[in-house]
């Protein structure tokens, strides 16, 4: 079964990173990193209570087979997605939070999130960041930049409005399909544009 790496950061719109987990547990391993930061927005805005461990609040919270959800934390170095000779398809960050950004823009791998994504780009694999911030600083612009030209595939929260969205739920679905189609993973989580 092929694998995915996803890492959800400390912003506000976990649920982004929520949703992209329900669609790819559906289909593959997915190999879970949380920060430490995003531990009290997944309770706060997702209703999902770490505190009684990561795989069971996942598994309760999306109804879903933890055979195939593995759960890491931010201080999990040791754990074999730290190393690039642990296989995978490719990393998801999303959200990904402006200090996370910095840090993979600059190859700062103090946490497991930012190692694997350093590992990721060093092993020539597929990385798909979506960032959460507005406005955007040059800093901000200045790392993007830095990692759109290595080949990282940059996917902010951007709502369309071409499928005329019908409440907060299409426009996540809309976001989490453009994630997935950077993977090139088929999906129907929202209706393409078709011409005018
Ligand atoms: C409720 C809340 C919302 C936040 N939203 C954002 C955000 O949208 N973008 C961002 O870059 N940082 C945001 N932050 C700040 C980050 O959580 C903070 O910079 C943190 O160090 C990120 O760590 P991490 O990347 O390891 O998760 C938010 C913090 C809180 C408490």
């Amino acid at each position: 079964m092929k694998r995915y790496i996803l890492a959800i950061t400390g912003t506000t719109g976990v649920v982004l990173g929520v949703r992209l987990l329900k669609e790819l547990v559906k289909d593959f391993e997915v190999h879970l990193i949380v920060s430490d930061s995003a531990v009290p927005i997944l309770l706060d805005e997702a209703g999902i209570d770490l505190s009684r461990g990561f795989e069971e609040a996942f598994r309760e919270h999306l109804g879903i087979d933890t055979e195939r959800l593995h759960t890491y934390r931010e201080a999990d170095l040791w754990s074999p997605v730290a190393s690039g000779s642990f296989r995978a398809e490719g990393m998801f960050v999303v959200p990904c939070s402006m200090k996370t950004l910095s840090a993979v823009a600059n190859g700062y791998a103090s946490g497991l999130v930012e190692r694997v994504a350093d590992v990721t780009i060093k092993e020539g694999r597929l990385l798909v960041l979506c960032p959460r911030e507005t406005p955007l600083s040059a800093i901000h612009i200045e790392n993007l930049l830095k990692l759109a030209r290595l080949g990282v595939r940059i996917v902010p929260p951007v709502i369309g409005f071409y499928h005329k969205p019908d409440g907060i739920d299409d426009m996540i679905d809309f976001i989490v399909g453009r994630l997935l189609d950077q993977a090139g993973l088929n999906n129907e989580l929202y209706r393409r544009w078709q011409g005018g």
